[in-house]
């Protein structure tokens, strides 16, 4: 596996590769990297002949009070995971190369940054929307590989990719847990053990809820409620939001539509660790007719 410093570099290895045919996949990542990003590494080279994976804290995804400076950097670990995983090449660039001095320039992705994570972090989508573009123009990759943990993420970069016209499909892969529920992040370094027992609590009311809904319950307050309750079992986490809406544009009717892929987002904090989780649900189809339905109290 080669280790790529410099953009230029990378750009020159990437046109190389494509112009010999060759697809490009690519997995970006502020390392510390896990199995979450292991299993990213793996589906990339799995649907492209080549795996770029970069390793970047960015900082304008930050804001001052949270954890940029103590965010876990380990470059060896991340070497030897991504090398197992298949990689070709890892792109770890120092911060000069990605913000050059003098550089200003950023961008600004709308609405979406600013409802569920982004009503906390304001700063976060457009932080992302910006290295994101810097890191696809250094990469040229034809694919990109997300993790549906950061869901609305995944909303933002799609959006981003067909908004600027940059033509990298956007894939979107499965959550990796823990075997007790808990989604895994570079963030859990953060929880102590007990935490991390405890933690398991998000994991365990998305399938609640997913449950109630399922046993055919619509309305999106009596979900959001749901959620809440299940959640304050476990008194010390603060729950900045546990929210039901509408898997493909974050809209929240007041009542689901039969058929349709619902999300449930939760954005949490259990002692110091921002915690985030969610589940794509979809609401059952009734077997009733409308008259049917008004009788048995659906409609
Ligand atoms: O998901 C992450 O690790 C980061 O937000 C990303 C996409 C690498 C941008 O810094």
């Amino acid at each position: 596996m080669k280790v790529i410093r410099k953009v230029d570099e990378l750009r020159e290895y990437s046109i190389e590769q494509r112009s010999k045919g060759k697809t490009v996949g690519f997995v970006p990542t502020m390392g510390f990297l896990h199995e979450g990003h292991v299993s990213l590494i793996t589906r990339a080279s799995l649907e492209c002949d080549i795996v770029i994976t970069s390793l970047f804290v960015n900082p304008t995804q930050f804001a001052p009070h949270e954890d940029f400076d103590s965010y876990p950097r380990d470059f060896e670990h991340d070497y030897n995971l991504a090398k197992n995983a298949d990689c070709d090449v890892l792109f770890a660039p120092a911060r000069g190369e990605m913000y050059p001095e003098g550089a200003t320039t950023s961008l600004s992705v709308g609405d979406l940054a600013y409802v569920f994570e982004g009503k906390y972090r304001p700063h976060f989508f457009d932080g992302v929307a910006t290295v994101v573009s810097k890191l696809f123009s250094a990469a040229l990759p034809n694919k990109a590989f997300f993790g549906q943990k950061d869901y609305q993420q995944t909303l933002v970069v799609k959006a981003l990719s067909r908004d600027m016209l940059m033509g990298v499909e956007i894939v979107v892969c499965p959550i990796v847990r823990e075997t007790s529920g808990l989604a895994m992040s570079s963030r859990n370094k953060y929880l102590t053990d007990e935490e991390k027992s405890k933690a398991k609590i998000l994991f365990q009311s998305l399938v609640a809820t997913k449950e109630f809904i399922e046993s055919s319950e619509r309305n999106r307050k009596k979900i959001n409620a749901f959620m809440h309750e299940y959640l304050r079992k476990l008194e010390i986490l603060k729950i900045d939001y546990a929210l039901a809406a509408d898997a493909y544009n974050l809209s929240e009717p007041s009542e689901f539509e039969e058929g349709m892929d619902v999300v449930l987002l939760l954005g949490t904090i259990l002692g110091k660790t921002r915690l985030i989780d969610n589940m794509v649900v979809k609401i059952p189809v009734s077997n009733y007719n409308e008259d049917e339905r008004f009788q048995a109290g659906l409609k």
